[in-house]
């Protein structure tokens, strides 16, 4: 199956739900799933989703279902994991150290390489086995290391400047942690995590009488 270019946005972000679950399908030993089996477990409908799996080619058999494992690869394939990302976190407070400590994500593929940090109380300590560096040797240490994924969890008025550099040395992915819309060249990807945003769907959820 061939990987589709221009896939919208609204179909990439239902992706890693599609991903997640098919998954855990997996873990369970199961082989194949219709479209409206998927629907309950996933709580999409079934012509949703057979309409968003149809923009990456022709997949479900009628009368079949999917072919978990093959889904998987392939959606694996469309969120480009199936090769590693050398990652670095920027800010290594709350955030950044969350982050390093959660060591899922490499079991996906985004290995941690590095921490920066401004503070020299935090400059020398080692979060599992990766010690925190000064940021003022960031610059050096992506002219000598390629880095795929740049993560800025420092504060709002410092994103940019840290976003600069990063992409100023090569740096294409950049996920933000601080409230800032970052500015970057067409060729930077930015994904911005608002924590607030989805507990503010909450209140208002809770709210909605
Ligand atoms: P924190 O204060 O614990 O950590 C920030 C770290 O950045 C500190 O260690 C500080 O020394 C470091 N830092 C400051 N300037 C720097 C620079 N130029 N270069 C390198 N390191 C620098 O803050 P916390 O709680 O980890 O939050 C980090 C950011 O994330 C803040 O901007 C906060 O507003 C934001 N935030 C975002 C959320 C989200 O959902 N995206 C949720 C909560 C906080």
């Amino acid at each position: 199956m061939e990987k589709k270019k221009n896939i919208s946005m609204a179909v990439i972000k239902r992706l890693p739900k599609y991903h997640r679950y098919l998954k855990e399908l997996m873990k369970n030993d199961v082989d194949r799933i219709s479209s409206k089996e998927l629907s309950e477990k996933i709580g999409f409908t079934a012509s949703q989703i057979r309409q968003d799996l149809n923009c990456f080619g022709d997949f479900g058999q009628q009368g079949y279902g999917y072919n978990v494992n093959e889904l998987y690869n392939q959606i694996s394939n469309i969120l480009g994991l199936t090769k590693p990302y050398k990652t670095i976190i920027i800010g290594a407070g709350n955030i950044g150290q969350a982050i390093a400590n959660y060591t899922d994500f490499e079991k996906i593929g985004f290995n941690l390489e590095a921490m920066f940090d401004i503070n020299p109380k935090l400059i020398g300590i080692r979060i599992r086995d990766i010690e925190i560096m000064d940021i003022d040797y960031l610059g050096d240490y992506l002219r000598e290391n390629q880095v795929d994924i740049g993560v800025i969890c420092t504060p709002n008025n410092n994103g940019q400047k840290v976003c600069d550099i990063l992409v100023r040395n090569g740096v294409k992915g950049i996920w933000n942690f601080a409230p800032v819309d970052l500015v970057v060249p067409e060729d930077v990807k930015v994904e911005n995590v608002h924590l607030s945003d989805s507990l503010l769907t909450l209140t208002c959820l809770l709210n909605d009488d």
